[in-house]
């Protein structure tokens, strides 16, 4: 629930009184004034959700309150108090940015119902916050006609229409989130807020916060009360994107949400509860970070209730080509080009490479030669940039063959990188994890998998 502390201000003892035990009643916290010095002074105090606010106090203006707090970015919702005589400069509040007035004398069901319009609008604006920020608004399709995309594509139906956890696994750009939001855009929840978290972008000090939220003082910097995630995402789904990286200390607390549903915020003590759906997703392989003794096991199997497995675009066949066609229409309409095709040869390039990079990788290499190429031209192979034949999947097989950059494979050029990197930051991980823009956590994994500790 968003709304939780309120302040009355009201010179009118009666009203102030009854507004206060109303609102106490219905398990809200509550402070009180009679005028706009004590207003002032409680709302440094605390962050507070909802103000309801006289106009016409002993020692000045309610507007002049509102427009301090309309000032601020994360400041209360204000509901404005008047008497029958002044409705106009209710209504001007408003134009302020006063969520709404009640008309005094009011009843409590007025005011109840003002209340829940305040905390559902409240919700909304703080879910579409994440929501716009988190998903990109380009048509979601799973695009594919070959058979382990038609099972794919299958599967996320079947699956989507159960409240279950999923688990999403496959390699780098094969197109995880966007199998989730299909499983989101498919369910029973599609109404209910689609809340993403990136594991691997957070640092592991800040995790917590934003998954369970914190209080305001919970920490140096945490200057107001603020939901995490899973507060966000109630009653709706919530996706766990990257979820191997997430660090053991928060693996405990993840699972007491996912077998109790409740958690508290960082530096609180009030238990909150919450029903989500989950879903995960992860590019390594989990059953061996629990045999490694890096993931629970125990978590391992409360999201992998389904499993789905999102298969690697070079098992996709002709899939390759309809992929290269969608994103050419796609980039090209994009940057206002009109009749653009591919050439026989560029074609035969695409559908021989081995695209290490997957979906997302042929969708840059289609983008950048959308961007080089000429008007009139076909596309020709080498816009791709692509390199020479040495990544394709035929040369892929005979890694005997020359060890020129190019044959390079994706994990050698990453060990060198990281290798040089952390060269250069004097082995500091902290540094280099920064530099690289990866959290310690992943890197500490890539410096295991690649054995440069040693
Ligand atoms: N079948 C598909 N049809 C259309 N677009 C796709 C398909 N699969 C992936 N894409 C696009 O490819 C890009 C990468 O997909 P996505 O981000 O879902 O991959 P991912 O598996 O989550 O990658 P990573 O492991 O790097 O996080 C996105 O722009 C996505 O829209
Ligand atoms: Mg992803």
């Amino acid at each position: 629930m968003a709304i939780e502390k309120i302040v009355v201000v009201d010179d009118e003892m009666m009203i102030r009184k009854a507004l206060e035990t109303q609102l106490r009643n219905k398990r809200y916290s509550v402070a009180s004034t009679g005028d706009l010095k004590g207003a002032r002074k409680i709302l440094s105090r605390d962050s507070f959700d909802l103000v309801f606010l006289d106009l016409r106090l002993p020692d000045g203006e309610g507007t002049d309150l509102l427009e301090e707090i309309m000032a601020k970015t994360d400041g209360p919702m204000v509901v404005m108090m008047t008497g029958y005589g002044s409705v106009e400069s209710a209504v001007s509040c408003m134009q302020m940015g006063a969520f709404d007035y009640v008309v005094k004398p009011f009843s409590f069901d007025q005011i109840e119902v003002v209340v829940d319009k305040v905390a559902s609008f409240d919700k909304m604006r703080r879910v579409t916050k994440y929501y716009v920020e988190e998903s990109d608004s380009r048509s979601s399709d799973i695009v594919g006609e070959s058979e382990p995309v038609q099972r794919l594509k299958t599967l996320v139906d079947k699956v989507a229409k159960t409240e279950a956890s999923v688990l999403i696994t496959g390699e780098n750009g094969t197109g995880k989130e966007l199998v989730a939001r299909e499983l989101y855009r498919n369910s029973m929840l599609s109404k209910e807020p689609y809340i993403r978290v990136n594991c691997a972008a957070i640092s592991e000090t800040l995790m917590e916060s934003e998954f369970f939220g914190h209080e305001r003082g919970a920490y140096t910097g945490a200057t107001e009360r603020r939901e995490g995630r899973f507060e966000l995402a109630d009653g709706g789904t919530i996706l766990l994107d990257e979820i191997s990286e997430i660090a053991p200390s928060l693996q405990a607390k993840l699972l007491r949400v996912l077998q109790e549903w409740e958690f508290e915020r960082v530096g609180g003590n009030k238990t909150i509860q919450v029903k989500v759906r989950v879903l995960a997703t992860t590019n390594r392989d989990l059953t061996e970070e629990v045999s490694k003794g890096n993931f629970r096991e125990d978590l391992y199997y409360r999201l992998n209730v389904f499993p789905i497995a999102v298969p690697p675009l070079r098992d996709r066949g002709d899939d390759i080509l309809l992929l290269a066609n969608t994103f050419l229409l796609r980039h090209a309409r994009r940057h206002g080009i009109e009749k653009i095709s591919f050439s026989k040869n560029c074609e035969k390039r695409i559908q021989s490479h081995s695209w290490p990079g997957n979906v997302r990788e042929l969708e840059n290499a289609v983008e950048r030669a959308v961007i080089l190429s000429e008007p009139g031209k076909k596309i020709e192979a080498e816009l791709l940039g692509l390199g020479h034949l040495s990544n394709s999947a035929s040369s892929k097989k005979n890694t005997s063959v020359g060890k020129g950059k190019e044959d390079e494979s994706m994990e050698d050029v990453e060990r060198s990188h990281i290798a040089k990197v952390l060269a250069d930051c004097d082995g500091n991980r902290t540094h280099a994890a920064q530099k690289l823009g990866l959290n310690v956590r992943t890197l500490r994994n890539k410096i295991k998998q690649y054995s440069l500790d040693a």
